[in-house]
């Protein structure tokens, strides 16, 4: 399996930062942003990545990553998105890389206390469909979030996935790190611009539910994003009190849908 970083965007939440560089690009305690979901990849034993990115820093990302080696990565291709489409628009560009083979993409600012060896290591014995990664969080409205047939999500079936919902059905939020079969690109090539204008992955998951082919796993360990000064402080804490993506990291349960 291959791995995507989606790491473009213009960082608008994080500004006046993000006017000198890229978002990923910041700091999260002793790292910059981009380095946890590359360890997080590379942990899971996914050393062929792709970044995509964008904007007037994006050479930065070779200067600090050159070709991966240092991080163990395996294979480093790079890809540039033009202008500001959302995530399934700069996922678009990872098809050719990808060459039919099955995806795990992250978001480059979704950073991960544990490992996601066993969440992968189930979506490879699936023989087609997308797989999510819920986790609980206080502020759903925040985030995409799915709803359950019933109140518990180890046994509940995923019925709806709805991106910051202004009444979320559930407390589960959909995190930036997900599992695709080589479909995706013709979901990603149907999709039209969401009100705000950028065409939105919760979109493509939609697909694989109404084809009954999506299914989820819980995070085990804590789980945050860093797009936004309260959640950026957040990880940084996090990191510094307890490192993030642990090799030896046991997830005490996954689920499959
Ligand atoms: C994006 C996705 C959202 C997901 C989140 C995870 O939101 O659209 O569904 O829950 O990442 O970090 P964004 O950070 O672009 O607002």
């Amino acid at each position: 399996m291959k791995g995507v970083i989606l790491a473009g965007g213009l960082g608008t939440r994080l500004r006046p930062l993000t006017l000198v560089t890229n978002k990923h690009l910041l700091p999260v305690y002793d790292r910059p942003m981009i380095y946890y979901p590359i360890e997080c990849l590379v942990n899971a034993g996914i050393d062929e990545i792709l970044i995509v990115t964008g904007g007037e820093h994006a050479g930065d990302f070779l200067k600090l990553l050159k070709n991966g080696k240092q991080l163990g990565v395996r294979h480093l291709e790079y890809a540039y998105q033009e202008g500001e489409g959302g995530i399934a628009d700069a996922l678009k560009l990872a098809e050719d890389f990808a060459d039919g083979s099955k995806i795990c993409v992250i978001l480059g600012d979704n950073i991960l206390e544990g490992n996601i060896r066993r969440t992968a290591g189930e979506f490879f014995t699936q023989t087609s469909g997308a797989r999510i990664n819920l986790k609980k969080v206080d502020d759903p409205e925040r985030f995409g979030v799915v709803r359950f047939d019933n109140d518990d999500p180890l046994t509940g079936r995923v019925v709806e996935v709805i991106e910051k919902p202004a009444n979320p059905p559930s407390d589960m939020a959909i995190t930036g790190i997900y599992f695709f079969d080589a479909d995706v690109f013709d979901m990603c090539n149907q999709l039209s611009p969401s009100d705000r204008g950028e065409l939105e992955i919760t979109d493509v998951l939609k697909y694989y539910l109404d084809r009954g082919d999506l299914t989820h796993g819980i995070v085990e360990g804590w789980w945050t994003d860093a797009g936004t000064f309260e959640s950026l402080v957040r990880a940084t804490n996090l990191v510094a009190e307890g490192g993030a993506n642990h090799k030896d990291f046991k997830p005490a349960e996954t689920v499959t849908a």
